[in-house]
């Protein structure tokens, strides 16, 4: 049987706001599975090989539940332009390239290496509309030991030329696509409508339907930007708000993300809790584009189901711990926003929403829960000066917002070892 031991100071996010810390402790797995956190070694495991980060971290490796993945060349660039705008300048012809196989490859190796050494195990992740560089992010990501769901964007209007797809076509190609990623053992696909303005009606109620008959997840975008808020109005007058242009086309349960959900009042968040659809947070992007500060306090405090996204290249940083710098940031900004009549999020609960929250839509546990399969990484932290002697969430916090240089050593994913440093 293969076990797996690590020793260090081993921090989990059971839930949300509280830290579970075991210092010098051990958390083993079993064929990969998680048997527990210790203090001490228990004796059945007395001369199983131990592999030891002495002093350093050992924390949940992170979820990455919104971003592009052919926006990565593009990453840091193009922010000075609102969401419609910055689409049809940048995003469009970036995401274009990605019918070259080459070229595609080539990226998404990259994308899947950065991702693994940055410490994400888990993603939900945008490809383009061409089902070839699908496989390929799915192949690229798994060979890279990520973990998670990928979809086949689809768009059939409201594009432009070189990156849009006919109707039939759209259909067709998903079809394909759902019979060509059968044998992907540790990516699976999403339905993916980009968003209202991108998808007919056909088109939407054709995914809808796919998603019922073949119990498939589904991930789009909603309630933004106001532009775009207005514009969907306009496309469907028949619909109140705009998650319902979702939901009348059963894209709306409890296998749904919706990344943003900036400007989405009591009525709109009522209809996610009810539904349970998780809202994915993108703090980096919403800034950058001036999209506005969602407010994720009090959509926590409303119990939604609420997980993090980098939402690269809307986002500028791909770590998960800058990912999560940031949404901590933009809870502070909502709250000189709300007159300080809101709370921040602290540390502690931007975590757990970095790492529980995130595997939450995997079917997951909260923490290092026995019977999980060990999603982990470890982390030096040694080479920074103290101000004093510092505690494992003093350590912690500063890892969120600051890391020495190559902090991440070791990260396993699905029970594998998946990255080593040198
Ligand atoms: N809405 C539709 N497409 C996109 C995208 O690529 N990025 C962001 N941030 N919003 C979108
Ligand atoms: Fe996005």
């Amino acid at each position: 049987m293969s076990i797996t031991i690590l020793k260090g100071n081993i921090v989990s996010a059971p839930a949300l706001g509280r830290l579970e810390v075991t210092k010098n402790g051990y958390l083993v797995a079993e064929e990969g599975r998680i048997t527990g956190v210790f203090p001490a070694l228990p004796e059945r495991y007395a001369g199983a090989p131990v592999e030891d980060y002495g002093d350093g971290l050992i924390l949940q490796s992170l979820a990455d539940l919104h971003l592009h993945a052919p926006q990565y060349p593009m990453l840091g660039m193009g922010m000075d332009l609102p969401l419609l705008e910055w689409l049809n300048t940048y995003t469009f012809p970036t995401e274009a390239r990605f019918a070259d196989p080459d070229y595609a490859r080539e990226i998404y190796r990259r994308l899947s290496r950065e991702l693994i050494e940055g410490g994400t195990t888990r993603v939900c992740v945008f490809s383009s509309l061409h089902r070839e560089g699908t496989l390929i992010l799915m192949e690229e990501l798994e060979k890279a030991g990520v973990t998670g769901y990928v979809g086949k964007v689809n768009m059939d209007r409201n594009a432009i030329p070189a990156l849009q797809e006919g109707t039939e076509e759209a259909k067709r190609e998903t079809l394909r696509w759902l019979e060509e990623c059968r044998d992907f053992r540790y990516v699976k696909p999403i339905l993916t409508p980009r968003f209202t303005p991108s998808c007919t009606d056909e088109l939407m109620d054709f995914l809808g339907k796919l998603a019922a008959e073949r119990d498939l997840p589904i991930q789009s975008h909603l309630s933004e930007n106001t532009g775009e808020i207005q514009w969907v109005r306009e496309l469907h007058p028949d619909c109140r708000q705009y998650w319902e242009t979702y939901a009348k086309f059963g894209l709306w349960n409890s296998r749904t993300l919706m990344a943003h959900c900036v400007w989405s009042d009591g009525r709109e968040r009522a209809a996610m809790g009810d539904a349970g659809v998780t809202v994915v947070h993108c703090a980096d992007s919403n800034q950058n584009i001036c999209s506005g500060t969602a407010p994720v306090r009090v959509m926590l405090n409303e119990g939604l189901k609420v997980a993090l996204g980098s939402d690269i290249a809307g986002g500028d940083h791909l770590s998960m711990f800058d990912v999560t710098a940031a949404a901590i940031r933009a809870s502070k900004a909502r709250r000189i926003q709300d007159r300080w009549e809101t709370d921040f999020l602290t540390v502690a609960e931007g975590w757990y929403l970095a790492s529980s929250a995130g595997s939450a839509f995997f079917g997951q546990e909260p923490g290092f829960a026995p019977g999980s399969m060990l999603h982990a990484l470890a982390l030096d932290d040694s080479l920074l000066p103290q101000p004093h002697p510092m505690t494992v969430e003093e350590r912690l916090e500063r890892c969120v917002y600051r890391r020495q240089k190559d902090a991440i050593r070791a990260v396993w994913s699905e029970g594998r070892k998946v990255f080593t440093a040198r």
